[in-house]
């Protein structure tokens, strides 16, 4: 076994649910300021508590994180490239000393399945993969788009298998109809993110389909981050995940907290 990547797996998902609400606000190493994360100091203080983990670059977790208050640190560690250009050439962008010294629980970059940079996307999964086997840490692959593949079970089970068969250690996906197949043909746990910002409700919704049909949490931003109410729905959504409550509840929760 390796004990330093089984444990910090440990600090993610949670050991009593097996399960993981992390946060991820990362979106502007390729987007710039996004909308809701203009200030991720602000942003993140009133959330911190209820994320079991953050999913961030090294320049917002040293700049907007104190150390003494960060959850466990999911580290994007791809990029190179912007909205602006060809996204799927990323490239690695942390050296793994520097993962280390930011004691991170996970490391993560994208993979750009039937885009142009799919070689190098997954030539780059592999290379982290093997460091993370070396140093204990955990690789989570985020599978992206490629402009012209649809966001169905057949293109997105394709790209978690994928990333799966070449060692990454979680894969963080889209949820859609048929999602317990690629759960079913994926041999390590899933999580999903929540995409563009929807109505509250229909967030929920997507969250607790999601847990239902198998997945093993969420890494969600926009729909956090942009709600009108982001600490009632971080805590709605924890519900989900943790709980196991229904949209419906879940709903009245973030209410009642909002
Ligand atoms: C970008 C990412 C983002 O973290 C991801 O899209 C999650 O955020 P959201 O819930 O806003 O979609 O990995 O590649």
């Amino acid at each position: 076994m390796n004990w330093g990547l089984e444990n910090r797996l440990s600090k993610i998902f949670r050991p009593d649910t097996g399960r993981t609400v992390m946060l991820a606000v990362d979106h502007g190493y390729f987007l710039g300021p996004t909308s809701g994360l203009e200030k991720p100091a602000v942003t993140l203080e009133p959330l911190l508590e209820y994320a079991n983990a953050l999913m961030l670059t090294r320049g917002v977790l040293r700049k907007c994180v104190l150390p003494e208050k960060a959850p466990p640190i999911v580290l994007r560690v791809s990029g190179g490239t912007s909205i602006l250009t060809e996204l799927s050439h990323e490239g690695l962008t942390v050296d793994i000393e520097d993962a280390i010294r930011l004691n991170v629980s996970a490391i993560t970059l994208s993979i750009f399945v039937g885009a142009k940079g799919e070689r190098e996307s997954l030539l780059n999964l592999a290379k982290l993969v093997d460091l993370g086997e070396k140093y204990g840490i955990p690789v989570l692959a985020v599978t992206a788009v490629g402009k012209d593949m649809v966001r169905d079970a057949r293109y997105l089970g394709l790209a978690c298998r994928i990333a799966s068969e070449i060692g990454a250690h979680f894969v963080k996906t889209y949820y859609c109809d048929g999602f317990e197949k690629i759960v079913e043909n994926t041999p390590v746990p899933i999580v999903i993110a929540g995409g563009k910002k929807v109505s509250e409700t229909e967030a929920l919704e997507l969250a607790a389909n999601a847990i239902k049909a198998g997945a093993s949490g969420v890494d969600m931003g926009r729909n956090i981050f942009q709600s009108e109410s982001p600490q009632a729905m971080i805590k709605a959504v924890n519900a989900v995940v943790h709980d196991g409550v229904d949209a419906q509840k879940a709903y009245q929760i973030y209410e009642s907290n909002r």
